[in-house]
Formats: structure tokens, C-alpha cells, sequence
């Protein structure tokens, strides 16, 4: 049976973190899918759409991934897209203990779906969307931290923004 996977995330923004974890699944598992989680409860520096487009673009020469995005629970959405697996990555001890929750949460709700694990890269065990977002409003340079596509739009979202 071909494997679906699904990595789940907000993706705000898709860093090189994400896109190592991206390109070391995609030989395991015959189809992958980038799940963008609608989360109303964090506050997001792009829309659900623009960071659809910016990871397609990203991710246009890659065969075998689709980008979309779900409301509610992951392994609801991972039964509707036949994903019987669910990828994470982890970068240190601190995400270990959430990721470690979340696991045990998801199997309890749907045992018929695995989550693995990739651990994170060395050239990126230090980089999320966070301090990505807080290096680039600081005028840091963010080119070595994300995809090119992706840096050229947070830098065109902040010019657009006025500076608080
Ligand atoms: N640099 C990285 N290396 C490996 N895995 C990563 C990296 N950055 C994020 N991930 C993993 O990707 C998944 C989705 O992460 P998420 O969208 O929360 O990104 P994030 O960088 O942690 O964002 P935020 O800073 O907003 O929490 C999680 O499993 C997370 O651990
Ligand atoms: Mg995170």
C-alpha cells in the first residue's frame, strides 16, 4: 500500500528547518502532505493562503508533496487524506517533552495513526519561525535561515507593515 504521510505544522514562515525535515521524508514515504493547522489562537505574520503559495512556490520542483491546510484535530485530518502516518521534527529537549504529549494524545485518538519522528539537522537545530520572524524585525539577516522565496516575502511583509 503506498504511505501517506502528513507533516503538520503553522509554517510561519516555512524555514530550512522544515524544508530538511521536508526533503528527508519525501524518499521514505510515496506521498507527502503539508498540513498548515488554522490555529485562531496564535498570532500569524502571514495569512493560511500567502503561506500556502510561499511553500508551493518553495516546494514547486518537488514531486510527491501538496500543500494544504485543516481546522481541528490532525488525525482527523491525517484519516481524511488517507495519511497513516504523521511526521514531526525535533530539535531539542524542549520540543521532546511537548512532542512526546502530543503523540501519546494523537495515538489515544486515533491508534490507527503513527507519528515518526526526523530528527532536526545540525546546520538548523537552532531555527524556528519564531526567531526567524524576531531576527528579520530587528533588520537581521534571515537569507542562511529560510528559502530564498521565503525570505524575499517576510522581508516585503515587514516593509509593507508599519514598525511598532
Ligand atoms: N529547525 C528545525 N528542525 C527540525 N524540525 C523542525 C525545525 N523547525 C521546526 N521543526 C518541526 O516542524 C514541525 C512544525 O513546526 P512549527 O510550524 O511549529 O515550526 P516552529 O519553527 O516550531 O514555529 P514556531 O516558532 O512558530 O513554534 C514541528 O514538529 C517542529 O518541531
Ligand atoms: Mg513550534
Amino acid at each position: 500500500m503506498p504511505l501517506t504521510a502528513l507533516y503538520p505544522g503553522s509554517f510561519d514562515p516555512f524555514t530550512n528547518g522544515h524544508l530538511g525535515v521536508t526533503e528527508r521524508a519525501l524518499p521514505v514515504v510515496d506521498k507527502l502532505i503539508l498540513g498548515i493547522a488554522r490555529n485562531a489562537r496564535k498570532r500569524s505574520m502571514f495569512t493560511v493562503e500567502e503561506r500556502i503559495e510561499m511553500i508551493r512556490a518553495t516546494l514547486a520542483h518537488h514531486e510527491h508533496v501538496s500543500v494544504c491546510s485543516f481546522e481541528g484535530l490532525t488525525v482527523d485530518f491525517a484519516d481524511a487524506c488517507g495519511a497513516s502516518v504523521i511526521i514531526r521534527g525535533l530539535r531539542a529537549v524542549a520540543d521532546f517533552e511537548y512532542e512526546l504529549q502530543m503523540a501519546n494524545m494523537n495515538r489515544k485518538l486515533n491508534p490507527r495513526v503513527e507519528t515518526l519522528f526526523m530528527m532536526t539537522s545540525e546546520e538548523y537545530f537552532f531555527v524556528s519561525s519564531q526567531n526567524v520572524k524576531e531576527v528579520a524585525r530587528l533588520d537581521g539577516n534571515i537569507s542562511g535561515l529560510v528559502p530564498p522565496i521565503i525570505a524575499d516575502r517576510v522581508l516585503a511583509k515587514l516593509n509593507s507593515q508599519p514598525k511598532d
